[in-house]
């Protein structure tokens, strides 16, 4: 398949472009690089030996997506591109839902123009509604608590309706847990800028001595050792569970997967894998509960290993060790 994907040199995008070259495909990538690196193709050219299109273009600019769209001979598309920091959308609200949810439609407009209409979809378990329970299935309450969650919940939404409206698009969507780790070779990885606001590379950078401590968010939580739980799961499983989705994705309608282990972690025993497969010591602290954070999060994982044959194949001790390998890298 030619397979366009949008935030293809994101965190989620590289690594799924690597995953769909490995098995063939062809891949182009669609990206503003506001949240990403300009080496990052060029990376994953070197994982792969290619064949790999680029195109520097904005979701924002409906004549960007209508160009390559028309010019590409596209089968498919991997929806990735998005902004996703929490905290900054609720510092700016308006912002994310410009990028999230108009990209979403000036994307949409642009493949019915073209009559591409096979799409899968990056969303997150951010969606379930705070009074759910662990573990979380697809049919659970969905209900954000933040307004960049609200932009996943309303691009669902939006996406419902259109394949309610329209029974020729076929569209998958995909609610990741906790993506960690990085592609083996160390050569692409998560890069947020500033100070990472995610548990993982916020510990890299610790043991890489970029940071002084791990600040871990409440002890407190009724969990067995107090701290919070999380569904890690590696990015480059992930991405498989990207390339399974879209050979599934060939009838119309649409379908809700998670993408987690169905296993959860708490804090401490992250900090504890990492430092025991990486050979290091993490130092932490304990500080108050960031507000918003649920206790425990995991997935029932059971529909995707049913219907897409996705199993995890990473252990926790390979995600830290891949995060490591790529955060030395960045380092140099
Ligand atoms: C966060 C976002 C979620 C987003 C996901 C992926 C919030 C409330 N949720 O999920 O919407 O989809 O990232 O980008 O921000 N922790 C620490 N110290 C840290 C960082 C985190 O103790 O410095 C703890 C948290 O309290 C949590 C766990 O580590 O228990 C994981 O946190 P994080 O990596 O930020 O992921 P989520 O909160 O699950």
């Amino acid at each position: 398949m030619r397979v366009l994907i949008t935030g293809g040199a994101g965190y989620i995008g590289s690594h799924t472009a690597v995953e769909l070259l490995s098995e063939g495909h062809e891949v182009i990538i669609f990206d503003n690089y506001s949240n990403s690196s300009t080496t990052v193709p060029e990376r994953i050219a070197r994982i792969t030996g290619g064949p790999l299109t680029c195109f520097r273009g904005d979701l924002l600019r409906p004549s960007d997506l209508d160009l390559v769209i028309r010019d590409q001979g596209i089968d498919a598309v991997i929806h990735c591109a998005g902004f996703k920091a929490v905290a900054e959308s609720v510092e700016d609200p308006l912002m994310y839902y410009r990028n999230n949810l108009t990209g979403l439609i000036n994307l949409l407009d642009a493949m019915a123009e073209h009559d591409v209409r096979n799409l899968v979809f990056s969303s997150s378990a951010t969606v379930y509604h705070a009074s759910g329970e662990s573990p979380y299935q697809e049919d659970s309450l969905v209900g954000a608590n933040n307004p960049y969650g609200r932009t996943k919940e309303m691009s669902e939404r939006v996406l419902a309706d259109l394949v309610a409206s329209d029974p020729t698009w076929a569209v998958t969507i995909l609610r990741y847990f906790n993506p960690i780790g990085a592609h083996p070779s160390g050569l692409i990885g998560d890069d947020p800028e500033g100070i990472p606001a995610n548990l993982l590379p916020y510990v890299a950078r610790v043991a890489a001595g970029e940071l002084p401590a791990v600040q871990i968010y409440g002890d407190d939580y009724d969990t067995p050792d107090g701290t919070g739980i999380r569904d890690y799961i590696h990015i480059m499983d992930l991405a498989r569970g990207h390339v399974l989705a879209l050979l599934e994705n060939r009838e119309p309608g649409m379908r809700v997967y998670n993408l987690g282990t169905g296993r959860g972690t708490s804090v401490k025993e992250l900090i504890a894998a990492f430092e025991a497969a990486n050979g290091c010591v993490v130092p932490s602290v304990v500080t108050a509960r960031r507000p918003g954070d649920l206790p425990v999060v995991y997935a029932d994982p059971t529909l995707a290993r049913q219907e897409l044959g996705f199993t995890p194949r990473y252990s926790l001790e390979e995600m830290c060790a891949h995060a490591w390998a790529w955060q030395r890298l960045r380092q140099g």
